[in-house]
């Protein structure tokens, strides 16, 4: 069962570059740049990762990206991602970064996007993933920092596929960022975010309707709305689901009780992915493994979950149809 999932094509939707940087490399940042770090050794970095909840994480994990300073480190934070994930069998990765969390400490945007964008461009070259970029703007933040983002982000245009919403969810519901998204929409962007992790099913319609997001990231929290799930369903919106990380942060008491398998047999679009893989214990192929032992799924349903990864992902009609294909060639000769 592992080779089947670790050989299987599949896109990874929904990973915040921010969360892959690993301790080891989280030294190395800090020594090249001369960010003192309050932990002594990458065991003693391991040992904080228990968390109680998402802002318990984002405590630690805003104040790991402080070791982010030049364009050369944003290049081989992204690198290494798509070096691991190639090993997983991603096809596609659609990428997220938090620009707020570096240009509030004077980062340059530029020195942001252009680092990530030449990683994927090589990515693309050398380990043949396609790739896209998502900046997400920190819901913790306010809308008018959020627009500054987006204005800061116009001349890279051509480098952005869409925009995203995370951070600190309950309190900050998605109406916060209605007019900022409305923007980024005009100047052409896909829009995902961030609803139903932590926060109410209000959220997801919020997301929905005031965002016009085509993609829910996490939406666990669907399974409480009946219409909601109707309307997910008919609407084929996908879920961007991230099981192991749901588990450190106590979505769910354990990856048994994760709705993921029942979410996917009421026929959503539901999608399997990291969230922040070096924090969470696991990279997107991990999080199959885990899930298809927790859930006992079927070929099938690993297979399902990766048609819908290509399915959801935003892909020209021409990308998808040889994605799908390479896909139902695998499962065949498997
Ligand atoms: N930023 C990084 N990971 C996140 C998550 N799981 N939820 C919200 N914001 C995040
Ligand atoms: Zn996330």
């Amino acid at each position: 069962m592992e080779a089947f999932v670790r050989g299987l094509p599949k896109a990874e939707l929904h990973v915040h570059l921010e969360g892959t940087l690993e301790p080891e490399m989280m030294f190395e940042m800090a020594r090249r740049n001369r960010v003192p770090l309050r932990f002594g050794s990458v065991e003693e970095v391991q040992a904080a990762y228990e968390f109680s909840d998402l802002q318990s994480f984002l405590d630690i994990y805003y104040d790991g990206a402080e070791v982010l300073r030049t364009e050369q480190d944003f290049f081989d934070l992204t690198y290494a991602y798509l070096e691991k994930v190639v090993r997983d069998g991603v096809r596609r990765a659609e990428v997220f970064f938090d620009p707020q969390t570096h240009t509030e400490r004077g980062i340059p945007f530029e020195a942001v996007v252009s680092g990530i964008s030449r990683a994927l461009a090589a990515g693309r070259t050398k380990l043949d993933i396609s790739s896209g970029l998502i900046m997400c703007f920190l819901r913790h933040m306010s809308a008018e920092s959020a627009h500054e983002t987006l204005e800061q982000a116009l001349p890279y245009r051509e480098l952005l596929l869409g925009v995203g919403l995370d951070s600190s969810e309950v309190g900050n519901p998605p109406e916060k960022f209605d007019a900022v998204f409305a923007q980024a929409r005009r100047a052409g962007m896909l829009v995902v975010a961030h609803a139903g992790e932590e926060g109410p099913p209000e959220y997801i319609w919020g997301a929905l309707d005031t965002l016009h997001a085509r993609r829910v990231d996490h939406g666990v929290r669907s399974e409480e709305d009946a219409d909601l799930l109707i309307r997910l369903v008919e609407e084929r919106v996908p879920l961007t689901m991230c099981p192991l990380s749901n588990v450190k942060l106590r979505v769910f008491p354990t990856l048994n009780d994760h709705n993921l398998k029942r979410l996917l047999d009421r026929g959503l679009v539901v999608t399997v992915n990291s969230d922040d893989p070096a924090y969470f214990g696991g990279y997107v192929g991990e999080n199959y493994l885990a899930v298809a032992r927790a859930l006992k799924l079927s070929r099938d349903d690993l297979a399902l979950l990766a048609r819908n990864s290509f399915e959801a992902a935003f892909l020209r009609v021409e990308e998808r149809r040889v994605f799908l294909a390479e896909l139902d060639e695998y499962v065949a000769a498997h």
